[in-house]
């Protein structure tokens, strides 16, 4: 078996695995420039230039050059991939990597074109393209080769991706603009409204992995946390302990968009795949399947079991790695010219 790498571009994080390691490489996907007399130079990469991020001065540049999933800044996701590589793989190799990507489902050719490009500007020997849902379904350990339906909701940075799969092919799918990135901005105008104070979204983000959940808590599972900001009013710094059930209010209207998105896209999945699906439940992955009880709103909500997947952030990562070693079994899944 040829060596080779899977590559998770997400909006939020990159995430590389191998099949003889496993996780390689799990960082934000953010790069940071120096720029000096109109000519710039990469600072950082990944967790340290996601700590810039809102904090530079006019001489660095920290941006994600990802958005909803696909590159917003070519020359910007280069440099990042290309960085993200030589860190992940052994420095010294001189070999270049097959490397297989990730794209969302609706992805134009172009945007595709880009994504494949990139990688390989970045280093490396080939480029496999494998549609996001189908990889979050691998990754799952759904049976997406046998003819029944299976549905895969991926909750990620910038978006979420809802796919019915039968037969090793997308049947339908459906990508609403709703994720973790959509989620803090969520907690901080519920803050600003609620309680007048203004708080930066690194610090929502934080809110959220802190005490989030998706359902109102009991007493005894309550959980809270002290947020620090600037008075609206005042422009004083202040701070404010919030709860939990805060942040489920401030979450509802986008859980509820979630959804929504499933149940059109169970409305217009073939009758047969729906009963499938009816019958076994649906799989959340993404880094924004991690919040507390999402699952068990999204069953009330939508009357069919849901459950979050292992790992549901390396979901993509290691169903791509999955869809390279399956090769042919899965060849109209996986592109190599866009
Ligand atoms: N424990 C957690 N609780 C809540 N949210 C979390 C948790 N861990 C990660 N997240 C959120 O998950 C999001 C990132 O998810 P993921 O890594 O799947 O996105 P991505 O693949 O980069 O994005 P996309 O698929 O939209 O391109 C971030 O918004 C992050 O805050
Ligand atoms: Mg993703």
């Amino acid at each position: 078996m040829v060596y080779g790498v899977s590559i998770d571009l997400g909006t939020a994080n990159t995430v590389i695995v191998d099949n003889k390691t496993g996780v390689l490489l799990d960082e934000p996907s953010v790069i940071a420039y120096q720029v000096k007399n109109g000519t710039k130079r990469v600072l950082a990469v990944g967790d340290d230039a996601k700590l810039m991020l809102g904090k530079t001065p006019d001489s660095i540049q920290a941006t994600r050059p990802l958005s909803d999933g696909v590159i917003a800044d070519f020359d910007a996701a280069q440099d990042m991939i290309a960085a993200f590589l030589r860190k992940a793989l052994n420095r010294f190799s001189f070999t270049k990597p097959v490397a297989y990507v990730c794209v969302p489902f609706g992805a134009t050719p172009v945007e595709k074109r880009a994504i494949k490009s990139s990688v390989e500007n970045a280093g490396a020997r080939k480029v496999g393209l494998v549609e996001e849902p189908m990889a979050a379904a691998l990754g799952a350990g759904l049976p997406v080769l046998e003819p029944v339906g299976s549905m895969i909701v991926d909750i990620g940075g910038g978006t979420t991706e809802i796919a019915v799969i039968s037969l090793g092919g997308i049947v339908e799918a459906k990508s609403v603009r709703v994720g973790g990135d959509h989620f803090d901005a969520a907690i901080s105008n519920y803050i600003k409204k609620k309680h007048n104070l203004n708080v930066g979204l690194a610090t929502c983000e934080t809110i959220k992995h802190e005490i989030a959940a998706a359902l109102p808590q009991s007493k005894e599972n309550s959980r809270a946390t002290i947020v620090r900001g600037r008075d609206a009013v005042t422009g004083l710094p202040r701070k404010l302990e919030l709860v939990d059930n805060e942040i489920c209010e401030a979450l509802e209207p986008l859980v509820e968009q979630i959804w929504n998105a499933v149940m059109v896209l169970l409305d217009t999945t073939p009758p047969d795949l729906a009963a499938d699906i009816h019958e076994h439940g649906l799989v959340l992955t993404g880094g924004g399947a991690a919040i507390r009880d999402l699952d068990k709103a999204l069953s009330n909500l939508t009357g069919v079991s849901v459950v979050v997947a292992e790992n549901p952030k390396y979901c993509v990562a290691f169903g791509t790695q999955q869809a390279m070693n399956l090769g042919k079994q899965l060849a109209h899944a996986i592109q190599t010219d866009p």
